[in-house]
Parts: C-alpha cells; structure tokens; sequence
C-alpha cells in the first residue's frame, strides 16, 4: 500500500502487546462510487445449512456456501463430531448427515472461532445428545453471555456449566430433554434458535414465544429438511422425535454484507450502485426502512423462483440523508446493521436517535461504546446512551479508528471514508474475514480507495 506519510506502510501497522502486526485499512475518500456487485453468502444461513445438513439424514447440498472464518468454524466443529463434508468448489459444499443419533464426541473442545452463531447454535444442536461436548472460542466469544441459551436448555433438561455465564460452554452427555414453553426475555435468533434444535430431540412440544421477530432462517430451513414447525403470533413451535431428511439448500447474498454497500450508494452513488442477488428477508431488511425514512432512495428489485429465502437485486441512489429518530421496533430487524446505520446518520443532516438497541453492547465488541469511540475520532458529535446512541450528523474529518477486532465495526468506517475530508485508518481488521472475505476488493469494485497493510 502507499504509505500514510508517504514513505513506508509503517505507520499504518498497528502492533499489539505481543509485538505481532494486525492488519489495517487506509480508506482515502473519492468523489464517488457506483457498479454492480455482488456480496457472498448469508452467514446465518450458511451456519445453519451446515448443523441441519450434519443431523439429518442423507445428503444435503448447498450452493452460495459463505466460505468465512466464522462458517468454516461451523464446518471444523462438525468434522470432529463425525460429520462427512465435502466440498467440491468454495461455495458449493455437500454435507452427509449424521443421521438420527449418528454424531460422535469430538475428541478436542470445539473451537468456534468469532462465531457467536455457531457457539450458540451447537450448545442447542448437542445439550442432548449422549456424549459431552466442550465449547470454546477466540478472546471475544469466550467474554460473550452465554447463560441465555444455557438457562432454557436446563429447563428442558440439559446439564450445562459455563464458566461465570461465559464459554467454555460443557455441555454434559446422556441427559434427556422434555419440550418446554418458553419466553425469551431478549430478541435473540441465536436464542430462538438453539431452543428449537434442543426440541428436536426432546419428548413432546416445544414452543419459543419472541418479545419482537428476530430473523427466521432456523424456521424456514427446517421446512426444507421435511420438519413441521408452527407458528402463532409471535410463537414458534415444534412436536420433538422428528427427523431430519437431507436438502437442497441455495444461500442468497448476505443482507448484513450487502448493508455497506447500500449506505455507500445511499452516500455516494450519484448514478446508482447495484447489489444483486441479496437475501431481503423481512426480519433482515429494517436498514431500508430505517434509511428510507432517513430519505434515502432505494429500489428493491425480487427476483423469482427464491425458494424459502426472499431474493432481490437492490439498487440505491446518493441522497441527502436527514436524521430521523428510529422506531424502537426496527431494532431487531437490523440489528448487525446499526453499526453502518450510524455512519448514515454521522452523514446526515439533521440529529438521529437509536434505543432499545441495548444488545449490542454484547456483540463481537461492545458496539455502542466502539462506534462512539470511532465517530468521536473522526468528528462526530454523539452521545452514548444506556441502550442507544444521539448523533449529530455532520462533517467528517479522517483519523484513526480501532475497531476493537469487530468485522462490522471495521466495515463501518471504511465506508464513512466517502464523506471524511481526509483518510481514514481503520486498526485491527483481520477479523473482517469472519464474515466477509474479500471485503476490500468488492470497496475497490465499486471505486473506494481501500489499500490494506498486512502484517508479517
Ligand atoms: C444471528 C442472530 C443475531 C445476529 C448474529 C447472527 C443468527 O444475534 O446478531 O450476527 O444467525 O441467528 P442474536 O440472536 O444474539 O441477536
């Protein structure tokens, strides 16, 4: 990369107490961007696609497979359970079900990496099967709660021990599990989700009832896979003893990668700029209509035939962005987006309002906290609230950001570049390959100046 002083990529390494280099961005403003691109495979799905695949029976396909740290994570896990994968080309990978009873105790702790999905996810798929399992993960997911899926399992029967409610999780062998009617205290899809894989193998019904929809990928999949699940209002519910017969499952573009993109047209892309092929579930897509709200121009194009995953080429124009206090119950229906959302607003015109966002403090990084400390160095008035945050939209200047090892938190300030005076330098990005390889090429695709430093 060219240097920040202009002599040597020095000054763009940041170098950790170890001594070892992290990786960086240097995101130099342009005057602006446009093009079609599209964005690799939903991670949610992805996980998913693979813990159904691996507990069923036969064969499952799946084609848009998001080969990122945090699914490959998922794929490793499964592996040392007994898992047969395969995969004939990155994003095409075939799964030979375990079958009914069929994993087997890995003989290490499973590490799952970054992935908060996967860790959380696996808690429910393996609290009853009759062999034990050690959870583990990086520094970040072994500071993450873990006690809101440990709690419901034990009601159900599970013997869980985590370590002060975080990993390492152990999951105890040979309990039996009995359907439970359960009340999330948080809109967590994670939570939502394990409980669900727990019912499969519990005696009798299991219900989740959610306090706001959290996304539905566990639900939907599980149709797929020939498993009935019902839902009333704001209830889910499934009969346990049901099995699991291997599909075919295709992953759209993930919203949550294509969320950048959109905000960089939105700030941006005075002739247009395209993501196609892009999940638009509904309890994914709350960043439209936060943005829309915001003034934003955005077309959203379905495409047909998407099987149980909406799809949908997204085009959105450069508008002036007026801040907007969010309705609460967008919230959940964006909730990886708030951090790219915060850059819409820091570019604003006007002041934009975020509550009942209290979650994020508990994501890869503490968002809200990471976010305020960012928009601070680039000189964006904000306030940060017990469950939100106050921006001033305004200019930006450049400067430097850490971002505290968060891949959506290092994704958002590339893009803010689009409207900083001078560069910005974004430190500790390796992590962005959780969930988006090859993130900087796709910046540079649409024109962003985007030169990385890579460490030794
Ligand atoms: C996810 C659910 C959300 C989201 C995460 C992925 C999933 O977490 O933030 O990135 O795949 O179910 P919570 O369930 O904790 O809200």
């Amino acid at each position: 990369m060219s240097g920040c002083c202009g002599s040597s990529d020095h000054c763009c390494r940041a170098v950790d107490v170890n001594g070892a280099v992290k990786q960086m961005y240097r995101a130099s403003p342009v005057p602006n961007v446009g093009g079609t691109i599209r964005v690799p495979g939903d991670k949610s799905i992805s996980h998913r696609a693979l813990m159904l695949g691996g507990i069923a029976t036969g064969e499952t396909r799946v084609s848009g497979f998001l080969q990122s740290a945090d699914c490959l994570a998922t794929m490793a896990a499964l592996r040392a359970l007994g898992v047969h994968i395969v995969q004939p080309r990155g994003n095409e990978v075939i799964v030979r079900g375990a079958g009914d009873g069929g994993l087997q105790a890995s003989a290490t702790p499973l590490d799952m990496g970054n992935a908060g999905t996967a860790m959380r996810l696996s808690m429910g798929l393996l609290c009853g099967q009759r062999f034990s399992s050690t959870l583990v993960g990086d520094a970040s997911l072994m500071q993450r709660p873990m006690e809101r899926v440990a709690k419901p399992l034990r009601l159900m029967g599970a013997r869980i021990d985590t370590q002060n409610g975080r990993p390492p999780v152990i999951l105890h062998g040979g309990a039996k599990l009995r359907g439970i009617d359960y009340t999330l205290p948080m809109a967590s899809a994670q939570v939502k989700s394990a409980i669900l894989l727990a019912g499969l193998c519990s005696e009798g019904t299991t219900r989740v009832t959610e306090p706001a929809p959290t996304r539905d990928h566990t639900e939907r999949m599980f149709g797929g896979f020939g498993i009935a699940v019902r839902r009333a209002g704001a209830t889910v519910e499934l009969a346990g003893g049901q099995q699991l017969r291997g599909a075919e499952i295709r992953v759209p573009g993930d919203f949550s990668s294509a969320a950048f993109f959109i905000v960089a047209g939105c700030l941006a892309a005075p002739d247009g700029l395209t993501v196609q092929s892009v999940g638009i579930n509904p309890t994914r897509t709350g960043l439209l209509d936060m943005l829309r709200l915001m003034g934003a121009r955005i077309e959203v194009r379905p495409l047909p035939d998407a099987g149980p995953e909406p799809l949908a080429d997204i085009t959105v124009h450069a508008s002036a962005l007026r801040g907007t206090v969010i309705p609460p119950d967008l919230v959940p229906l964006a909730i990886d987006e708030l951090p790219i959302l915060f850059i819409a607003a820091a570019c604003a015109e006007g002041e934009t309002v975020v509550t009942g966002a209290g979650e994020l403090r508990v994501k890869e990084s503490d968002r809200l906290a990471a976010m305020a400390e960012g928009l601070s160095a680039v000189g964006v008035r904000c306030d940060l609230l017990p469950d939100g945050i106050r921006i001033q939209g305004g200019r930006l200047h450049g400067g430097r950001i850490n971002s505290h090892g968060d891949h959506r938190i290092a994704m958002s300030f590339a893009m803010a570049s689009l409207r900083a005076t001078d560069p910005i330098d974004i430190e500790d990005v390796a992590n962005v390959g959780t969930s988006f390889p090859g993130f900087p090429a796709a910046a540079r695709a649409i024109g962003m100046r985007l030169d990385e430093a890579a460490g030794p």
